[in-house]
């Protein structure tokens, strides 16, 4: 019966969907959806038609607006009549709720600073902002050095590899995980559950929604325990601070530590995986440019930020609007849906030279990957700091890196963007040595 249920909401998206793309088509004229069928290949001339049809369009297909110049998304990313609380919108919380079948999902069941708007936002970012201030996270660098070789370590054929099974997908679950304390033994849980929550976020694949909501569930579980032993032996972890702070008084509960949790994995393990994946992308097929990144630590930084800016790993966020207003022209109205596309504002011809142009000698390249205004991303100098130390390895232990990838298959769901996988063909500086000893502590990370 959930089954059939299920199949039939699935039918009812396509419909949806079908349905909708008519409208766009022939009430609004826009040929153009940021969700094309061919868009896993390449999303970006679609994402500039639109922005060169107008900053701010109506959509159908997604129930209210698509913004797409970097100025208009940069403003309303600092607007207060807007939120990310998508409780906000009935549309979304209905196929949310259907789909998850009685599994609490998170944002919706459990807030997080992501989907709070001020007071609590602030509150809660405060809090677990302790844990992310750049001097710490710089300090982490020789730790994730060491996970980065023994991943290295562990793989079998070195002359041609995966890079994305082999390091990109592990690494920052791994790191996430030992942050939080996560004994070394129970770090693989961090990975599968990321992996169905992120799919959860594409909620025009209801299965993926309940498996995100399962997900949540499992992880949640895995925090309780994890929080009472933390209770018991407090150690140096980001978990251990939290709790710190739920004793001491009524700023956290104990509910906002597990979802919080939950948050910096969803937003903290794709996303990097799919930057350090996208940046080799680039430089393997940027020869010249690859050479140069190799010669200077500036110009390694700069191929992070370019590539940040011209492949983002989020390709577009969303906002709900929480009263009528009017804004370039169109009458926002309450309860609707703002998907703004941050692939199209990074190449907005309004702020960036040579916009379709990969080239890391920008002298600071303009982007809004990291988000804008009151949520930016919090985990942006870890995000930096774990791709700058992948590609110091991989220049150290390979003096030549190609391309050794057919077919690129840049997956399924349409919020993020990158290489499901990446084998490159490489020449060898040396022989790999042994794996290290595993970090002992959490607090060694
Ligand atoms: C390349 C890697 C990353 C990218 C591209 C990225 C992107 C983003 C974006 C676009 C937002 C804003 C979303 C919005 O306003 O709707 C955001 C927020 C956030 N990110 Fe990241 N992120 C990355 C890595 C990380 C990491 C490593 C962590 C932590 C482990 C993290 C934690 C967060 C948190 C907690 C927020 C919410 C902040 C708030 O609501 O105040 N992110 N990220």
């Amino acid at each position: 019966m959930k089954n059939l249920v299920l199949k039939s909401l699935s039918l009812g998206m396509s419909g949806y969907i079908w349905i909708a793309r008519r409208l766009d088509y022939y009430l609004n004229k826009s040929v153009h959806s940021l969700t094309p069928p061919d868009r896993s290949t390449n999303p970006y001339p679609a994402a500039n038609a639109i922005r060169e049809r107008a900053p701010v369009i109506r959509s159908y297909m997604n129930g209210g607006w698509i913004i797409t110049g970097y100025k208009e998304v940069t403003e309303i990313l600092r607007d207060q009549r807007v939120t990310s609380d998508f409780t906000n919108n009935k549309f979304v919380t209905r196929i949310v709720r259907y789909a998850a079948e009685g599994h609490k999902v998170i944002s919706f069941d459990y807030p997080t600073m992501l989907s709070q708007d001020p007071p609590d936002h602030g509150r809660l970012r405060k809090l677990v902002a302790k844990g992310f201030v750049h001097k710490y996270i710089q300090s982490l660098a020789p730790a994730i050095g060491q996970l980065v070789d023994e991943l290295l370590a562990q793989i079998p054929n070195t002359e041609q590899f995966d890079i994305m099974d082999t390091l990109a997908k592990p690494l920052p679950a791994i790191v996430i995980a030992e942050m939080m304390g996560v004994p070394v033994h129970e770090r693989h849980l961090f990975e599968q559950w990321s992996e169905d929550l992120v799919k959860g976020s594409d909620i025009a694949r209801p299965e993926h929604i309940k498996k995100g909501g399962e997900a949540t569930g499992q992880m949640r579980s895995y925090l309780v325990n994890l929080t009472e032993q933390k209770r018991k032996n407090p150690g140096q972890d980001l978990i251990s601070q939290l709790i710190a702070a739920e004793e001491d008084g009524d700023k956290l509960t104990i509910e906002e530590l597990y979802a919080n949790c939950i948050l910096l994995l969803v937003a903290g393990h794709e996303t990097t995986t799919r930057l350090i994946g996208n940046c080799l992308h680039l430089l393997l097929t940027h020869p010249e440019q690859m050479a140069a990144a190799r010669s200077s630590e500036a110009l390694l930084m700069g191929a992070i930020e370019e590539s940040l800016r011209f492949e983002p790993p989020v390709q577009f966020t969303a906002r709900v609007v929480k009263e009528d207003f009017e804004f370039r022209e169109c009458t926002l109205k309450k309860g609707q849906l703002l998907m703004l596309s941050l692939a199209a504002a990074n190449r907005d011809p309004l702020v960036v030279e040579r916009p379709s142009e990969f080239d890391i000698t920008r002298e600071k390249p303009i982007h809004v990957s990291f988000g804008y205004g009151i949520h930016l991303c919090l985990g942006m100098s870890l995000a930096r700091l774990e791709a700058k130390i992948v590609f110091q390895k991989l220049f150290e232990n390979f003096t030549t890196l190609e391309n050794a990838q057919k077919n690129l298959d840049w997956g399924q769901n349409p919020m993020f963007r990158g290489l499901e996988q990446l084998h490159v063909r490489t020449t060898c500086a040396f022989e790999l040595s042994e794996p290290l000893p595993l970090a002992k502590t959490a607090a060694s990370v």
